[in-house]
């Protein structure tokens, strides 16, 4: 019998482009028995300077694909989506689609690793212009951690950079500076700071070289990957429902072979996506 037949499916992981491979890779290596299906909304990224409005509707699209394609359960692997979109859809969509179905993001498990991180409670958020703009860090910190200072900075350029394949380039220095900069400005005391925006993680050489030695740089590959196998402890009835060969598959909405080409080389492994619309 094939999974949709058993009602089993994989792990779906969404993101606007190639930042959410930065989770996936964190996830697979920590949950190599699941079965995923990775969704890239690469013709729509960037998602940062949209509109609340438009990266609800194009990551609700993403989610119901990824539900029709027999997947149980969905990472936002996206900071932007999860701070714009997670809650609507928890809370007004999946009640109507399908209550068993789960959505989940990846700022609250962020927040809830960072004080176990940092010493002085002095937090630094790095993330698109979306995710900064909507105060979900500065909220959910505030919550969890209500002694913490939040500064942020948002970094408009940096997706734009990974997304054309120019992180490792001599042009990216410039703006990976300036936005390091611009956040240390705000404050001498900043002892963390949260890369939060998953197509970060690969500017990080760049942003190692423009941050004190001292302060600690949380990436959230690791931290989703803990907190995932955290909920599939925590919650068998979903757990039976993730199919587990091992498997790994990727759509895009842009072209499959550019898509190949750059996520074989932010995964290090030959990657075979299928091109499909949104
Ligand atoms: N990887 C997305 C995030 O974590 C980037 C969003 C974008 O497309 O601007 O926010």
């Amino acid at each position: 019998m094939n999974n949709q037949a058993q009602g089993i499916g994989p792990i779906g992981v969404f993101d606007s482009g190639y930042g959410g491979l930065t989770i996936l890779d964190a996830i697979r290596k920590k949950l190599p028995q699941y079965d995923y299906l990775y969704l890239g909304d690469n013709a729509r990224a960037p998602y940062g300077p949209r509109s609340f409005n438009i990266v609800y509707r194009f990551t609700l699209e993403a989610v119901k694909y990824l539900f029709d394609q027999g997947c149980h359960l969905v990472i936002l692997a996206c900071n932007t989506a999860s701070a714009k979109a997670l809650r609507n859809i928890q809370q007004n969509d999946l009640p109507n689609i399908d209550p068993t179905k789960r959505v989940l993001g990846v700022i609250r498990p962020t927040v809830e690793k960072i004080g176990e991180i940092s010493h002085t409670g002095n937090i630094g958020i790095l993330g698109t212009t979306g995710t900064i703009q909507s105060k979900s860090y500065d909220i959910e910190i505030e919550k969890i951690h209500p002694t913490f200072k939040v500064f942020s900075q948002s970094c408009p350029l940096w997706v734009p950079l990974v997304e054309n394949l120019e992180a490792h380039g001599d042009g990216a220095d410039y703006f990976v500076h300036k936005y390091i900069n611009e956040l240390l400005q705000q404050s001498n005391d900043i002892d963390s700071i949260i890369l939060g925006c998953t197509h970060y993680p690969i500017l990080i050489d760049k942003i190692r070289k423009y941050t004190p030695d001292h302060i600690n740089i949380v990436e959230q590959g690791t931290i989703i990957a803990d907190s995932l196998a955290d909920y599939l402890n925590r919650h068998h009835e979903m757990d039976i429902k993730c199919s587990k060969n091992g498997s790994c598959s990727y759509l895009t909405t842009e072209d499959a072979d550019k898509f190949n080409s750059l996520a074989s080389i932010f995964l290090n492994e030959n990657i075979d996506s299928k091109h499909i619309n949104l």
